[in-house]
């Protein structure tokens, strides 16, 4: 959940800051880019020399470094974060918050973030009883902000209650399960197809294609992070996939056809990307064919074209996605297969593009909706073209 994400995490002057130190590495270690604010009084608990190697980034403490002038932008660091995380949060920095007041770094970035803001308070328990920082907790909420709250035990002062900050395993797992209740297609099924098809014209024998599997693949994996439950089908490929998916092995045409059709009925959205063969023998050999002959010839019949099989199968709560790779008219060809496979988006792949096709490691692709608008993207790596797809797709939704 929190690979690649921006984290600011807020750290205030409370004798939990000791914590943060933990909280970073988890962080960290769980893939986020962890950027730290420091209140002046936090500097005192924890050093940022500890916070900078274990955040692997320079922890901001002021609005500008006094010896060199160099300005920390809180409006740049607000818009860089995906998430911001104020642990330890003490009741200054609460009451700073709810009131709008930003008298130093950290609650400057506050008011210029965009993104979800989760506290997670630290104090003794008088001070988390009191009215006014029950009050500001509230605002705090009321404004959309989430509270990750203290827990019960012994704390600083000696004393013993509530006010104890949330361990930084907890900090975390709330964190994640934050992340995942936004991501925008949790709950959704998704199929995706990828790679080649094999057709066999004996046991030794089979007509291929040069398709890597490496698009499929992407746009699996992009789903799997935006939260989809995916099912990738996928021919004969030595690629990989990063996200935890539901991977559907097949060699033949008849074969991906057999297991889109089973999984077809379940998903809201399908992506074909395969480059399914056209043909297939009309018949297999049993023996390896041996080369008695000085001409050979095989005898090749249609395969039934899996994509136009969904697109008549498809209802209003489906949407289907195909492919088009053309080496001429390329336009004309590509909006004829949206317009025959009944087709949401079809995404045109041009071989006269530099950089365009298979094996490569990027793509340049054009997208055409039912209503023949196009959008043209730039030549990208297969990962950044998968995110295009996706966010093509998640227009429609
Ligand atoms: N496709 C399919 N089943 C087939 C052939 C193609 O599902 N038997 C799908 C591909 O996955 C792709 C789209 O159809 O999403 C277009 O594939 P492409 O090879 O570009 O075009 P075809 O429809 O096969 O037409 P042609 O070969 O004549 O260009």
């Amino acid at each position: 959940m929190l690979k690649d994400k921006n984290i600011i995490l807020g750290v205030c002057g409370s004798i939990a800051a000791y914590k943060s130190a933990t909280l970073v590495r988890l962080l960290v270690k769980a893939g986020a880019n962890v950027k730290v604010i420091l209140t002046a009084d936090a500097a005192n608990f924890i050093t940022p020399l500890t916070l900078a190697t274990l955040s692997k980034h320079p922890v901001y403490t002021q609005y500008f470094e006094e010896e060199t002038g160099v300005w920390s932008n809180h409006v740049e660091l607000g818009l860089w974060a995906d998430y911001m995380l104020v642990a330890p949060a003490s009741a200054n920095t609460l009451a700073k918050m709810a009131t709008g007041l930003c008298d130093n770094l950290l609650t400057a970035v506050y008011l210029s973030a965009k993104c979800p803001v989760l506290v997670a308070p630290a104090m003794d328990l008088d001070m988390w009883k009191h009215e006014t920082t029950q009050t500001n907790i509230e605002k705090l909420l009321s404004y959309g902000n989430l509270l990750i709250a203290p827990g019960k035990g012994e704390l600083a002062s000696g004393l013993y209650g509530e006010g104890r900050m949330a361990e930084p395993e907890e900090i975390v797992s709330f964190l994640s399960e934050t992340i995942r209740k936004d991501l925008p297609l949790l709950g959704k099924k998704v199929l995706v197809t990828a790679g080649p098809t094999y057709e066999a014209i004996d046991p030794v024998r089979f007509i291929g294609n040069h398709s890597s599997g490496k698009m499929g693949f992407a746009i699996a994996d992009r789903f799997a992070s935006l939260g989809a439950d995916v099912t990738l089908i996928t021919g004969p490929t030595a690629e990989k996939s990063t996200q935890q998916l539901n991977r559907i092995d097949v060699v033949s045409a008849a074969q991906m056809l057999a297991a889109c059709k089973k999984a077809f009925s379940d998903v809201q959205i399908t992506v074909m990307s395969a480059a399914v063969a056209d043909y297939t023998p009309v018949t297999t050999a049993s023996q390896k064919i041996k080369k008695t002959s000085s001409e050979f010839s095989l005898e090749l019949k249609k395969t039934e074209d899996i994509l136009a099989t969904l697109g008549k199968l498809k209802t209003k709560n489906q949407l289907l996605v195909g492919f088009a790779l053309e080496t001429e008219n390329e336009e004309e060809h590509a909006k004829g297969k949206l317009t025959r496979k009944n087709l949401d988006l079809i995404v045109l792949n041009s071989l006269n593009d530099k950089g365009a096709g298979f094996k490569m490691d990027t793509n340049k692709i054009t997208i055409f909706n039912k209503a023949f608008e196009k959008t043209v993207f730039e030549m990208k790596s297969k990962t950044e073209v998968a995110k295009d797809i996706c966010s093509e797709i998640l227009k429609l939704i």
